[in-house]
């Protein structure tokens, strides 16, 4: 094989290794890694485009996604990539958190990326962080009754902690639990203390799909970048399935693939 047509064949760019039932892929670059997220959603929208069928993507917010929502904006600008056909479901939102808050989940899905698609405004669903305390335990239950309506989540984006959290799940979550509101870990709420004037301004707590729901999903992209991740991902992907690493019950279920950057590489 030439050089050229080599070096344009993604999937010869990543190591594959093979953790009991988990494949992970290591990329040298997050933007490698992606990008290569990126296209299979957009091949799997397209796939569903041809058979007249919606799709259903579950998303997450942070650092770690953002260059997948920007490549598939992208692709959506450069290459006419419709989101007509897909219906969105986020995992979380810290409580109590209005939607024009700077922190707010809501607004941070908008401007990375649901205000540069041609998604329709009815299929987004973002856990609402201003439903009173009464009802949260309804609008949870309502919550994931519309997830089962949209025919379950077909891709899964999902981050990871440093408490090794997917989604709000901190330790001690339980493997079927549902969408529910949660305490944030110390350590959840240290690091989140970036976004925010100080630590004391984190929210306590957050709306969260649950373990059980975010691995109902039938594909789940579980990506980890940089060196401060290294730890938390090889406990999830190569340790005890436990309560203590919500991430690690990621085992039971038939994950599509997990990537990560070099441990050494940061970001
Ligand atoms: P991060 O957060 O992408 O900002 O590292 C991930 C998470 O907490 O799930």
């Amino acid at each position: 094989m030439k050089i050229k047509e080599k070096e344009s064949i993604g999937y010869l760019k990543y190591e594959l290794k093979t953790f009991e039932k988990l494949p992970v892929k290591i990329w040298n670059e997050p933007l490698e890694a992606s990008r290569h997220v990126a296209k299979s959603i957009a091949l799997a929208i397209h796939q569903k485009q041809q058979d007249g069928e919606q799709i259903v993507l579950g998303l997450a917010t942070g650092s770690t996604p953002i260059k997948v929502y920007e490549e598939l904006v992208w692709l959506h600008k450069e290459e006419g990539l419709s989101f007509q056909n897909v219906v969105t479901f986020n995992l979380d939102e810290y409580y109590p958190m209005s939607k024009e808050a700077r922190q707010s989940y809501w607004r941070f899905m908008h401007e990375y990326f649901f205000d540069h698609i041609d998604i329709l405004p009815e299929n987004i669903h973002i856990p609402d962080g201003t439903v009173p305390m009464e009802a949260v335990t309804a609008y949870c239950e309502r919550y994931e009754k519309l997830i089962d309506l949209a025919g379950g989540i077909d891709i899964q984006i999902l981050g990871i902690g440093r408490t090794g959290h997917i989604g709000f799940n901190e330790p001690g979550a339980w493997e079927t639990s549902p969408t529910r509101m949660v305490r944030l870990d110390h350590l959840t709420r240290h690091d989140a203390a970036k976004d925010f004037q100080s630590e004391d301004d984190v929210p306590y707590r957050a709306i969260t799909m649950g373990v059980g729901s975010i691995f109902k999903a039938r594909t789940v992209y579980l990506l980890a970048f940089g060196q401060h991740k290294a730890h938390i991902i090889q406990q999830a992907i190569e340790g005890e399935i436990t309560h203590s690493v919500p991430a690690s019950f990621c085992k039971n279920t038939l994950i599509q693939g997990s990537y990560w950057t070099k441990p050494q590489q940061k970001n």
